[in-house]
């Protein structure tokens, strides 16, 4: 079976990723072959699903789909991460604010290759709260060749305390080889917001193999090129939306939004086969 094939519609999104929105109302997600959609998250990055029928926001049905796709990835409070504001949250996840670009699973043993996520609660437009993306794969083929080398000869350490259920040190060049060794990535953890004084202090990043009187140039330029749209998408989400990202090619982070808006986004990690091991965690 083809999704192409199916009756759905198939849009490319700009700057990258796949729509496909189901035609017939609310077809059973079942109906799009996981073999398909795995494929294309790894060539299209990010593959976004809408106005599918999956009743993930019960638990167990989005756990038993996450594990045709491969081995879930377990974390202290299991299968499903609920990334939705609370009232004293331990950490900025669980708050209303910005949320930096990083990768998951950098503080972990082991890296997930795909996170899915399901928006039970989307907040209005102009209420914030779109998840950003960042292709580092097409960003790096488009950088110029100083840059490139720049880049590929920086290292940064970060570390960040355990508060939640994550933290430790982490210490990897900005660009990385892919896991299966064909293509270069980022692998970027943005410092927190200045403006962000609650978490200002959440981790640290130190920077070697550039100069420190060249390391504000160089920031301002990463910055600046990591939310170009050319490379950065913002997804808005709408109540329902399923999805699929490359985490092993793509950043993400969070725009702020506002307190109290509605906002319920489910998280599951699926790991690659064989199991990524993170070269870059040095300690917890
Ligand atoms: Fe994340």
């Amino acid at each position: 079976m083809n999704i192409d094939s199916l009756n759905n519609q198939i849009e490319l999104i700009k700057p990258f990723g796949l729509l496909i929105t189901s035609n017939k109302a609310y077809q059973d997600i079942s109906v799009l072959p996981i073999n398909r959609l795995r494929q294309l998250t790894r060539e299209h990055g990010l593959v976004i699903l809408r106005y599918f029928q999956s009743g993930f926001a019960n638990t167990q049905k989005l756990v038993a789909y996450s594990q045709q796709w491969g081995e879930i990835m377990m974390w202290p409070f299991g299968e499903v991460l609920d990334v939705q504001e609370q009232a004293n949250p331990s950490d900025h996840i669980l708050d209303n604010g910005h949320i930096p670009l990083h990768w998951d699973g950098m503080y972990r043993e082991t890296v997930p290759e795909f996170q899915i996520f399901h928006c039970v609660l989307a907040p209005m437009v102009g209420q914030g709260g779109c998840t950003t993306f960042v292709n580092t794969e097409k960003l790096i083929n488009e950088l110029n060749d100083d840059t490139c080398t720049l880049w590929k000869n920086t290292v940064i350490t970060y570390k960040t305390k355990q508060v939640t259920h994550y933290g430790g040190e982490v210490t990897s060049p900005l660009i990385c080889l892919h896991p299966n060794g064909h293509k270069w990535v980022m692998r970027y953890n943005e410092p927190m917001r200045t403006i962000d004084e609650k978490y200002s202090e959440h981790h640290s990043l130190s920077f070697s193999g550039i100069a420190v009187g060249e390391q504000n140039h160089f920031k301002q330029n990463l910055n600046k090129l990591l939310y170009d749209p050319q490379y950065c998408y913002a997804h808005q989400w709408e109540a329902g939306d399923i999805l699929m990202c490359d985490n092993f090619t793509l950043i993400h982070g969070r725009d702020a939004f506002f307190s109290q808006a509605p906002r319920h986004i489910q998280r599951v990690h699926i790991h690659s086969s064989p199991i990524y091991v993170n070269p870059h965690f040095c300690c917890p």
